[in-house]
């Protein structure tokens, strides 16, 4: 069966922005992410507390959450890699936080400056201090299909990271398909190989048209948490062939049309998507988006 309810889990002002060739000024994101709040949104994720010159995109996190006006019922997590970055995040009262780990040696290589196995020891003191500290640890693999250097990723490899992630204490666990190359039958096995798919989320990125099919197969396997970004932006700076994300519009549009509620208003997410297109210069690439916005 279908859930009733879907969590969307909204990325485009970190997935998204992470990846625009030009650096979007501070207070576009803030009114961006103001404008995904007053469209619905209960969980933003806002940023990332990464190296600057890793990603100079999100360089202003200090700035941006100094700024935003975090409204109560609504969650602002932001992504963390290690404990430098974890400081940097307490120092702003961020109450929820996101690690990313890989599932294969050479994007954890790429993306962490870490192996396969140490990018743990980078992660256990974060976790352990965001929990004492009260701060939630959302966790993220990456590259759950499939990697540009590696080819297929076994499902005995994901599941392994998963789960370990998932046994330092964080409440939920995305599954990432960093550059789309996932299709459904593969989903559904991934998401069956673990122990409890309710605490899963999947994140798509839409490289190869397969996002929607792909959520879909998710959700009959009992996941409710979705990540999308706004108009379908992002992609991973380390991970030269990922596109952008499932859409959030083009999410929404298949969620409502099957009854399933997300407390979300589309009309203003598309307009929230066209006036961050104007700003980034370029259209959407979410087709519901195209669809509606010229109506
Ligand atoms: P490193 O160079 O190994 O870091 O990078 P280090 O621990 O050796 O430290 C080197 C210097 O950097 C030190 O300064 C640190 O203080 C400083 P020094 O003592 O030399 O003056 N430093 C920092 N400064 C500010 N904030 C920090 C920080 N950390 C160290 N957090 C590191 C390791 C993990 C930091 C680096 O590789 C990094 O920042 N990587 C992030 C890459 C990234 O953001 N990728 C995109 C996000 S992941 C993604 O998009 C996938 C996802 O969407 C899911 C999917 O699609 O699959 C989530
Ligand atoms: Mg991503």
């Amino acid at each position: 069966g279908l859930p009733r309810q879907v969590t969307v889990y909204e990325v485009g002002p970190r997935d998204g922005l992470q990846n625009e060739s030009a650096i979007v000024p501070v207070e576009v994101k803030a009114e961006f992410i103001d404008r995904l709040a007053d469209a619905g949104h209960r969980v933003i994720e806002a940023t990332s507390f990464v190296h600057p010159t890793w990603v100079p995109q999100l360089a202003d996190a200090q700035d941006l959450l100094t700024r935003l006006d975090r409204r109560p019922g609504v969650r602002y997590p932001v992504l963390v890699p290690n404990e430098r970055g974890l400081d940097r995040a307490l120092a702003h009262d961020v109450e929820e936080i996101a690690i990313f780990a890989s599932a294969t040696e050479t994007f954890a290589a790429k993306n962490l400056n870490r192996g396969l196995e140490s990018q743990f020891e980078m992660f256990e003191p974060v976790v352990a201090r965001a929990l004492d500290n009260g701060v939630k640890v959302r966790a993220y693999v990456s590259m759950c299909f499939g990697d540009p250097w590696e080819g297929p990723t076994p499902i005995a490899q994901v599941v392994a990271v998963g789960e370990r992630l998932l046994g330092l204490g964080c409440h939920e666990l995305s599954l990432g398909d960093t550059i789309g190359v996932g299709t459904p039958g593969h989903v559904t096995a991934l998401i069956e190989s673990f122990r409890d798919p309710d605490r899963l989320a999947v994140h798509f990125h839409d490289t190869y048209g397969q996002a929607l099919a792909n959520t879909l197969a998710a959700l009959r396997s009992g996941v409710h948490v979705v990540d999308a970004s706004t108009g379908g932006i992002g992609g991973c700076p380390y991970a030269e062939s990922a596109t952008g994300n499932l859409a959030t519009e083009d999410l929404v549009w298949m969620l409502h049309g099957l009854g399933i509620d997300t407390g979300l208003d589309l009309d203003k997410l598309v307009a929230t998507s066209t006036w961050l297109a104007e700003r980034l210069g370029r259209p959407s690439p979410s087709r519901v988006v195209q669809a509606l916005a010229k109506g």
